[in-house]
């Protein structure tokens, strides 16, 4: 079973070791050599409460919470996401990134609405092509052509899709994805976690008072809430926002 979670201060270190690995730097764009400061960078950036919905970014833990990955999905196009992973070294074969993968397509289906997820990976990432093939994505035999950006460069690159009737069952996980507030809800959220008035909210997002008075409301009922206080309390006790 594999759990997908925000990062915690614990996985720096183990993070930093596992990206320091070879095949990372071989297959993917993360920083290299790879250090304890990256990682640190990459789980403030993933612990925005705002932002984390435009990539929905994830640890892979295992049933100990440990570290064991990550899986994101990119915006591409309306309605598509591009999805990434990778495993520790010490970890890999035993079906983690193919469970993790599951996971986050199911998830990004259901939450986000998505219609299609893609793969990409540079030629010759054999370990990444099965793991989008058991995941149910149709993989490609043709070649794209400078379809990759990898390290500043634009590579050729294998590629592939998924559509929610492929998903093979994601079973055995949990998936961490909050109350379901819509993107605007979550920026009044952050607004009044910042102590901003309804009109303050309304001129900083352009949009009128009684509009965020109807954002308001929604809030309080979905989390569910029954005062302004209450609901920034539970959006930072859900990690949706957070005190500035
Ligand atoms: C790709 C990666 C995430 C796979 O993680 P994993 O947890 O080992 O994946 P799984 O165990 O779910 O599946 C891996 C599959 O690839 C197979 N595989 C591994 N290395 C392989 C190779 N060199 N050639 C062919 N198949 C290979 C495994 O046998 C397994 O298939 P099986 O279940 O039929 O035995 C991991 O290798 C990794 O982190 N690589 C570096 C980063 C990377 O390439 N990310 C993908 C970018 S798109």
């Amino acid at each position: 079973m594999v759990l997908l979670r925000l990062p915690e201060a614990h996985d720096v270190a183990t993070m930093a070791l596992g990206c320091q690995d070879p095949e990372v730097a071989r297959w993917t764009n993360l920083p290299s050599p790879y250090t304890e400061h990256d990682a640190r960078s990459w789980a403030q950036k993933v612990n925005n409460p705002v932002h984390w919905w435009d990539e929905p970014t994830w640890v892979i833990a295992d049933t100990e919470n440990r570290w064991c990955g990550s899986v994101h999905l990119e915006s591409e196009q309306e309605g598509a996401a591009r999805v990434r992973f990778l495993v520790a070294p010490e970890l890999r074969g035993r079906g983690i990134a193919t469970r993790a993968v599951r996971l986050a397509c199911r998830w990004g289906f259901s939450s986000l609405r998505l219609n299609v997820i893609t793969w990409r990976a540079l030629i010759g990432n054999e370990a990444a092509r099965s793991v989008a093939q058991q995941a149910g994505f149709s993989v490609h035999n043709q070649i794209m052509r400078r379809g990759l950006a990898h390290r500043g460069k634009l590579m050729d690159c294998w590629f592939a899709d998924l559509i929610p009737d492929d998903l093979v069952d994601a079973h055995s996980g949990q998936v961490w994805s909050g109350p379901q507030l819509t993107r605007r809800e979550r920026e009044v959220l952050h607004a009044m976690a910042a102590g901003l008035s309804n009109r303050e909210i309304a001129d900083s997002l352009g949009i009128s008072e009684n509009t965020v008075k109807n954002h308001v409301r929604s809030i309080l009922e979905k989390l569910p809430a029954k005062s302004r206080m209450e609901a920034v309390v539970k959006g930072v006790q859900e990690g949706i926002t957070r005190l500035t």
